[in-house]
């Protein structure tokens, strides 16, 4: 039998799942497998990681016994939540809960919560600079994910917590490319001024989070931050002009603009933007591009990354 030791992945067919998974399954010589946990064990997604070497086994994060029994035997597990599935902080903490109990009752040696930071610590619920939203967040998606710490923490689980970046996949996947203005020139739009926006590869946190695993020891009881390059809205239209060949331009709309856009989760984003860009220094500062590089040498910078996935960014 393989003395490989066995790292249960949520999220295994999504973004940062999927990253760790191919990260752990492409080492072969590195001592770990891959416990790929899926709602669906049948769907093309799952039966491409089953291919792919990893073992496939079905849980859901609302049922924390299905949590445990998929965590069982594993030394580690990579807890993520899934919130744009539900816009929900309050389901966000209980599927943490959930995680954070099945890993203990597991005896998981290494767990990796992939959060994001509390953001009411830098704009509490009293400043007016922004809306709160839902009565008690300033920016839900970010507040319930760092609240949720406490559930890791408190049980004394061996956790690394783990604070990634924005993907720059969102141009691709999220609305968040180019369009065409009312002068009909491609942009790119973010309420972030002149400010630098720390952003990643999404598949750069998965490899991230195995660099973290193997180093194991080192991180336990640590919070790490990471990312692939801080950019201005500036500088990622002039990268993305001279891989597309062809002028984009930077729409610095105001965070009030932008949560006026309407979308679902449009005022979110639009806090999530006005902290980054309020507290550029701080927030940067919580990011350590070398050390994301350390933990994986291949880490994409945007223009490699736009180089990468050209073909796949939608120009409308
Ligand atoms: N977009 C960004 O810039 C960004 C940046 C940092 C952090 N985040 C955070 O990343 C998180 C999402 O991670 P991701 O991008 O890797 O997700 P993703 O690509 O959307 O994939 C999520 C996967 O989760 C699984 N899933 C959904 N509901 C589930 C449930 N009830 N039980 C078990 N599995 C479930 C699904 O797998 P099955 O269908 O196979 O079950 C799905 O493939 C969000 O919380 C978001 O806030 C996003």
């Amino acid at each position: 039998m393989s003395q490989d030791k066995i790292i249960a992945v949520m999220g295994a067919t999504g973004a940062q799942g999927g990253g760790l998974v191919r990260a752990i399954l492409n080492d072969k010589q590195g001592g770990f497998t891959a416990r790929a946990i899926t709602r669906n064990v049948n769907s093309d997604k799952a039966k491409a990681l089953a291919k792919m070497g990893a073992e496939v086994v079905q849980a859901d994060v609302n049922d924390e016994e299905s949590i445990r029994k998929a965590f069982e035997g594993a030394y580690g597990a990579y807890c993520v939540t899934f919130y744009w599935e539900h816009f929900s902080p309050e389901k966000e903490l209980a599927h943490a809960k959930n995680m954070a109990q099945a890993a203990k009752q597991a005896g998981v040696k290494h767990v990796i919560w992939s959060t994001l930071e509390d953001m009411r610590k830098w704009v509490p619920l009293s400043d007016n600079r922004m809306p709160t939203l839902m009565g008690k967040y300033k920016v839900p998606h970010f507040d319930a994910k760092g609240e949720a710490n406490k559930f890791f923490t408190d049980l004394g689980l061996p956790v690394t917590l783990l604070n990634t970046s924005f993907y720059w996949d969102n141009m691709i996947y999220f609305g968040m490319g180019p369009k065409k203005g009312p002068d009909g020139k491609l942009a790119i739009t973010f309420p972030m001024g002149d400010k630098k926006l720390p952003a990643m590869a999404a598949e750069d946190i998965g490899k991230c989070a195995y660099g973290i695993f193997k180093r194991g020891q080192e991180f336990i009881g640590k919070t790490v931050g990471i990312s692939g390059e801080f950019l201005t809205g500036a500088q990622m239209a002039a990268q993305l002009s001279e891989v597309l060949g062809q002028e984009i331009e930077y729409n610095a709309v105001s965070p009030e603009v932008y949560r006026s856009f309407g979308f679902p989760g449009a005022e979110d984003l639009g806090n999530m933007f006005q902290v980054k860009r309020d507290f550029e220094k701080e927030y940067c500062a919580e990011r350590d591009l070398n050390l994301s590089r350390s933990l994986n040498p291949e880490l994409l910078t945007f223009h490699k990354w736009a180089e990468k996935y050209e073909d796949r960014i939608p120009l409308e």
